[in-house]
């Protein structure tokens, strides 16, 4: 089968591979879409030839797993990987999916996982929400749609941070208060504050905080490191600051995967699609995501019912 591989220097290429060999709790998937993430870009940069990259797909099972468990043949599910997900077809632990119903579209589905479940377990991470005062940077990506969807529910007063006024559009139809271009141009101050840009943006976020506020330091897209001066006194000058891993959670992937897809289907969260190609044309997808092109997730789509496809999965198992 055909899958993206890492070349050299973060170059991907479309390679042949060996077709997944499922362990006894995995179902086979073909992928119908998949969705990057930025961390994934970060990756892919210093990944070694031949590494397969890929944690977010949707697609159909096409093999039920050994063990009995989980989805049977035929039924659409979304998938959080470790990796090998931008493929024509992947091995998936059950306990790493969710079935969809009928209301949700696979390519709507693709870009759940990583994002969808980032924004909210930062609920869950920043505590109640209700009628707090909350800045949020990187606002225009994946998690920030998310998020301020998410927030908004709550009753939180969102101010988000974005690149111009257009990429903000969005967010406030999802709930969002405020918009400005940066955290210095944000008026008044904030009980919780959430930063994935790192660089100058953490301390500039740190000095927007009331006395006693929470800083939730989630990632670092200018890919420089922040530095601190906790003589400041600025704002925030009680602050906690908190780092946040969205895999340290003590809910189940498969829990939270299941409630993503369950507001989704009810109309409460809205995936923002930004971009939608191709997955031939997965590197030009990921420049572009690199240089801020994309606002919320992009979507790369395989043909559903292409040769290649039908002439492999014939050989499996439909029972
Ligand atoms: N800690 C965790 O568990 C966790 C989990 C998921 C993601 N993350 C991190 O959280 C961040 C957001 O993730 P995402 O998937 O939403 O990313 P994304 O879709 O790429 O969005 C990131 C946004 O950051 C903004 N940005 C501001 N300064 C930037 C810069 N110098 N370079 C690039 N972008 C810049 C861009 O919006 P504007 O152009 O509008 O400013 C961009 O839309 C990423 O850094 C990611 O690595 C962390």
């Amino acid at each position: 089968m055909k899958a993206w591989t890492s070349a050299d220097s973060g170059s991907l290429t479309l390679s042949d591979v060996p077709e997944p060999a499922p362990a006894p709790d995995d179902v086979l998937v073909a992928v119908e879409a998949f969705s990057p993430n930025r961390g994934e870009t970060f990756v892919l940069e210093q990944a070694a030839p031949g590494f397969r990259p890929g944690k977010d797909i949707a697609g159909t099972v096409v093999q039920t797993a050994a063990s009995g468990h989980g989805p049977h043949v035929g039924e659409r599910v979304v998938a959080h990987l470790d990796g090998g997900g931008w493929a024509e077809r992947a091995a998936v632990p059950v306990d790493r999916l969710a079935v969809l119903p009928e209301s949700v579209s696979t390519s709507d589905a693709a870009a759940l996982p990583l994002a969808g479940l980032t924004a909210l377990r930062l609920t869950r991470a920043t505590g109640p929400l209700a009628a707090r005062r909350v800045l949020l940077t990187g606002a225009s990506g994946g998690v920030g749609h998310y998020f301020v969807e998410l927030a908004a529910s709550q009753g939180a007063q969102i101010t988000v941070v974005t690149a111009n006024c257009e990429r903000s559009q969005r967010l406030l139809e999802l709930g969002a208060a405020e918009w400005v271009a940066a955290p210095s141009d944000a008026r008044g101050t904030f009980d919780v504050a959430l930063d994935s840009v790192g660089g100058a943006s953490t301390p500039a976020v740190l000095r927007t905080l009331t006395s006693h506020g929470v800083l939730v330091w989630f990632g670092q897209a200018s890919r420089e490191a922040p530095t601190m001066d906790f003589f400041d006194w600025t704002g925030g000058s009680s602050a906690t600051i908190r780092k946040f891993l969205y895999t340290d959670d003590e809910t189940s992937l498969a829990d939270d995967l299941a409630a993503l897809v369950r507001l989704t289907a009810d109309d409460r969260l809205h995936p923002e699609i930004g971009l939608v190609a191709d997955w031939a044309d997965t590197p030009r997808v990921i420049d572009s995501m690199v240089n801020r092109g994309v606002r919320g997730n992009a979507i790369l789509m395989l043909p559903p019912q292409h040769a290649d496809a039908a002439a492999a999965t014939s050989a499996y198992d439909f029972r």
